[in-house]
């Protein structure tokens, strides 16, 4: 099986959301490196969440910073792009809940086939085509 990690995406050509895209994928192989040791022994659950948490917060910010451009920029389907990250941010909350009451396992089969397939996924849609709008009108 190939390992659970994230690869550096391709670059949008829009500075922060490269730099947040690159952050995230480093702070996701961290995480899943965290949660496949707690899968294996309870003793490392602590900083299993820790580094979920870690996780979480990153992404809030790097979601923040995207809808603060969208908005910024008049982007007319922000509501939809907006909507993807709060459904996924609950997804993490969910997950780091699940984590914290101990179920490393269930938290790394999901982080490494459901949340994975997300991100190449909105990457690939939602923020590329936000990145050409943004460095169409200016804001790249
Ligand atoms: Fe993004
Ligand atoms: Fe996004």
């Amino acid at each position: 099986m190939r390992e659970a990690r994230l690869d550096t995406p391709p670059t949008l050509g829009v500075a922060f959301q490269d730099a947040d895209h690159e952050e995230s994928v480093n702070g996701f192989n961290t995480l899943m490196e965290a949660v496949e040791a707690a899968a294996a022994d309870p003793d490392r659950l602590s900083a299993a969440v820790t580094a979920m948490s870690d996780y979480v917060d990153h992404t809030r910010a790097h979601f923040g910073r995207e809808e603060e451009a969208m908005q910024a920029a008049g982007f007319p389907p922000y509501p939809m792009h907006k909507q993807a990250h709060d459904s996924t941010l609950q997804d993490l909350e969910t997950m780091l809940g699940r984590l914290r009451a101990g179920e490393a396992e269930a938290c790394r089969d999901w982080l490494a086939r459901d949340f994975i397939t997300w991100f190449h996924e909105h990457l690939a849609s939602m923020d590329t085509v936000t990145a050409d709008f943004l460095r169409e009108n200016g804001y790249g």
